[in-house]
């Protein structure tokens, strides 16, 4: 195995996914999400882009990217998921006889905090979002651009995150997070059903031909639960395997897999792919993963780095995309998964193979994304 990427495969990921995903999205949960955000104006499936030319030199049947750059024109996934939990909970507050106005708050290293912000406009909503001291500049101006007000927190992301449950528990505002707050886990749930959104359009998209891997990044990991729930929903123990990608820096979902028990990632991380440091794998979220989840694979932020450049000037003759350097891990994951024989022979890769690559977002600070492709990656970090 490559020295710069830690694989675990799960061996009970074929047992249980089903019942396991029940209590978190079940069949009902994921059609009313479905039902509701393809109401959405603006909604469409996004794009999937067939990487051939890679493909080839992979030795793998196909490779393809489904990018979630176009979602909404928020340019990530995350408008599938605390848009819906938050609509969702509004909608539970009205019904218990609360008037409104209301507040959202949210802690964010971009992504969460943009499509929020978006989410909260499109229902006239307040939102609050807490960043980390370290994100872009860039990406705080895309967040005030849709309405937000933003403040800056010293510390991590999970000080961030603190700072978001103080204010909510202080104000009764709606916390829109991947974490149970004030013993309830309904938003959680919710921006999971809205996530398998995703899940459900890969199965329509590629009927008759189904993947055989799908690789995912995962930060706390509900995305990649969403998916994973979706396709067992729908496919039972047979459809492709789903593999988790990480940072080899931050790496709660392989370290927990390999446990067999959720595992904290001690002391303050960083990675290129920021969006995918976090401490720890999402409690709500956490049976399905480890009931269901194929592997987990985490990577080096070189490999995540080499695998954006050459995406963006469409490397192997293909068409460029581009994708942010959080983004880009699933197709950095999969491109390593797919050329390393050990890992090849692990994952059960080869010539048959349709692998598919989840591109979690597009550029989402164009500043940082030019300096990363130009070469000057050490000061574009975050
Ligand atoms: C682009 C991108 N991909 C993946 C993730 C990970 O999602 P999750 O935390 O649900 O695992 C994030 C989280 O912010 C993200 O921004």
């Amino acid at each position: 195995m490559s020295n710069a990427a830690r694989l675990d495969l799960n061996a009970r990921a074929r047992i249980s996914a089903v019942a396991a995903a029940a209590p978190v999205v079940d069949a009902r949960a994921a059609a009313a999400a479905q039902q509701t955000v393809s109401r959405w104006p603006g909604y469409a499936p996004t794009a999937l882009h067939s990487l051939s030319g890679w493909a080839r030199g992979l030795d793998v049947a196909s490779l393809t990217v489904k990018h979630e750059g176009s979602r909404f024109g928020v340019g990530s996934f995350k408008a599938l998921g605390p848009p819906y939990a938050l609509a969702r909970e509004i909608d539970r507050r009205r019904a218990a006889g609360a008037a409104g106005p209301f507040t959202a708050v949210a802690a964010t290293s971009g992504n969460h905090g943009r499509a929020l912000a978006w989410g909260a406009k499109r229902i006239g909503c307040t939102a609050r979002i807490f960043m980390p001291a370290h994100t872009s500049a860039g990406r705080e101006a895309a967040i005030r651009a849709r309405g937000a007000q933003v403040v800056r927190v010293p510390g991590d992301f999970t000080a961030a995150l603190d700072a978001a449950i103080a204010e909510a528990a202080k104000d009764d505002h709606i916390l829109v997070a991947d974490v149970p707050f004030a013993g309830r886990d309904d938003v959680a749930r919710d921006t999971v059903a809205g996530y398998s959104v995703l899940g459900g359009e890969i199965l329509d998209q590629c009927r008759g031909a189904l993947p055989t891997h799908i690789f995912v990044a995962a930060g706390i990991g509900s995305l990649v639960a969403a998916i994973v729930a979706r396709l067992r929903l729908a496919l039972g123990r047979a459809g492709p395997k789903v593999i988790a990608v990480e940072p080899l820096s931050s790496d709660t979902v392989r370290r927990s897999i390999a446990a067999g028990e959720p595992v904290a990632i001690a002391g303050e991380a960083r990675s290129l792919m920021d969006g995918l440091v976090v401490d720890v794998v999402s409690p709500v979220v956490w049976p399905i993963l480890r009931d269901g989840l194929d592997a987990a694979l985490a990577i080096a932020d070189d490999q995540a780095l080499a695998t954006l450049r050459d995406a963006a000037r469409g490397a192997h003759g293909d068409a460029p995309l581009e994708i942010g350097e959080t983004g880009i891990a699933a197709l950095a994951g999969a491109v390593l998964a797919a050329r390393d024989p050990s890992l090849r022979a692990a994952l059960g890769i080869g010539p048959e193979s349709r692998v598919l690559a989840v591109a979690c977002e597009g550029v989402t600070d164009r500043a940082v994304f030019d300096t990363l492709v130009r070469g000057d990656a050490a000061g574009a970090v975050a």
